[in-house]
C-alpha cells in the first residue's frame, strides 16, 4: 500500500521536484494549489490535486479534513508555501510584516494544526517545512527583516511539535535552503555564478531521504543545504 504524502505549494519550483520525486519513490502524492491556478502535474492515479488558498484558517483545515476522509491517512506532510520580500527595518511596517508571516507562517501553521492531530492519531507520521537562510544569520536577516522574521517563526514551531510528538511518533524537520537555482532567481540576480545555488532536485531528494523508512532516529532535524552559497 504506497504511503500518502500531502505537498503544499506544489506548483512552485522546489514544489515540482519534489511531487517528481516523490511520485518516482512511490508514494500517493495529494498537491495543494492556489485557486484558479493552472497547473501541468503528470496525470496518474497516483496525484490528486486539491485547490485551497493556505492563508485562510478555515479553508485550510477544512481541505486537509476532506483529504484525510478521502485517503485515509496523512503519512507525510511537506509544507512549501512561502514568498520573499526585501527590506531593512525602516521599510517594514505592519502591513509589510503581516504579509509576509501570512505567507510563510500561517500557511505552514494552518495545515500542520489539523495534519499533526491526524498523525498522532494514527500513531506517526512526518511533517517538513521550509525555513530560510536569514532567519539563522542577523547579518543576512537584516535586509530582509519580515521575511527572516517569518521564517524564525518555523524553526520555533518545528521545535514545539517535536516537543509534543516525540510521544506520538511525529518527526518534523525544517529544510532550510540557501539560494535555491530558479528562473525567478536567475533574472533577479543574472551574474551569479548559478553553479553555486542549491537545485530543487537536490532539496527534494534530501526531503524524500528525511521521510524515508531507512531514515535514522532523527530528532529535530534541521537540514542546511546551502551549496556554495
Ligand atoms: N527560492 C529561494 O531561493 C528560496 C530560498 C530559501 C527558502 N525558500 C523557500 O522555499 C519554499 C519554496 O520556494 P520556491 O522558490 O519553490 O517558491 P515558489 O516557486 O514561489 O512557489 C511558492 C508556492 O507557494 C504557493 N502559494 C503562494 N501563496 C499561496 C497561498 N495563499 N495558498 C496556497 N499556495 C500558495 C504558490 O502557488 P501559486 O504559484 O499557484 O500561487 C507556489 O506553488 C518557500 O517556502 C520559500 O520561502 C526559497
Amino acid at each position: 500500500m504506497p504511503k500518502n504524502v500531502l505537498i503544499t505549494g506544489a506548483s512552485g519550483n522546489l514544489g515540482r521536484s519534489t511531487v517528481d520525486t516523490f511520485l518516482r519513490d512511490g508514494y500517493n502524492v495529494i498537491v495543494t494549489v492556489t485557486p484558479g491556478k493552472k497547473s501541468d502535474f503528470p496525470a496518474g492515479k497516483h496525484l490528486t490535486s486539491y485547490e485551497a488558498d493556505l492563508t485562510n484558517e478555515k479553508v485550510t483545515e477544512e481541505v486537509v479534513k476532506l483529504i484525510h476522509k478521502q485517503h485515509g491517512t496523512i503519512d507525510t506532510a511537506l509544507l512549501l508555501v512561502g514568498g520573499f520580500a526585501m527590506g531593512k527595518i525602516g521599510d517594514t511596517d505592519k502591513d509589510a510584516l503581516t504579509k509576509m508571516i501570512s505567507l510563510n507562517f500561517d500557511t505552514a501553521y494552518f495545515v500542520a494544526r489539523p495534519v499533526f492531530e491526524i498523525m498522532k492519531q494514527q500513531s506517526g507520521g512526518r511533517i517538513v517545512m521550509v525555513g530560510a537562510r536569514p532567519a539563522l544569520h542577523p547579518s543576512e536577516g537584516k535586509n530582509v527583516l519580515a521575511y527572516a522574521l517569518s521564517k524564525s517563526m518555523i524553526f520555533k514551531l518545528a521545535e514545539f511539535l517535536n516537543a509534543e510528538g516525540a510521544s506520538c511518533n511525529v518527526v518534523t524537520s525544517v529544510i532550510v535552503p540557501g539560494i535555491i537555482d530558479t528562473p525567478a532567481n536567475r533574472k533577479a540576480m543574472p551574474d551569479a555564478n548559478f553553479q553555486d545555488w542549491v537545485s530543487p532536485e537536490e532539496i527534494a531528494r534530501t526531503i524524500s531521504f528525511l521521510c524515508s523508512e531507512e531514515q535514522p532516529s532523527f530528532r529535530e532535524p534541521v537540514v542546511k543545504l546551502y551549496g556554495n552559497s
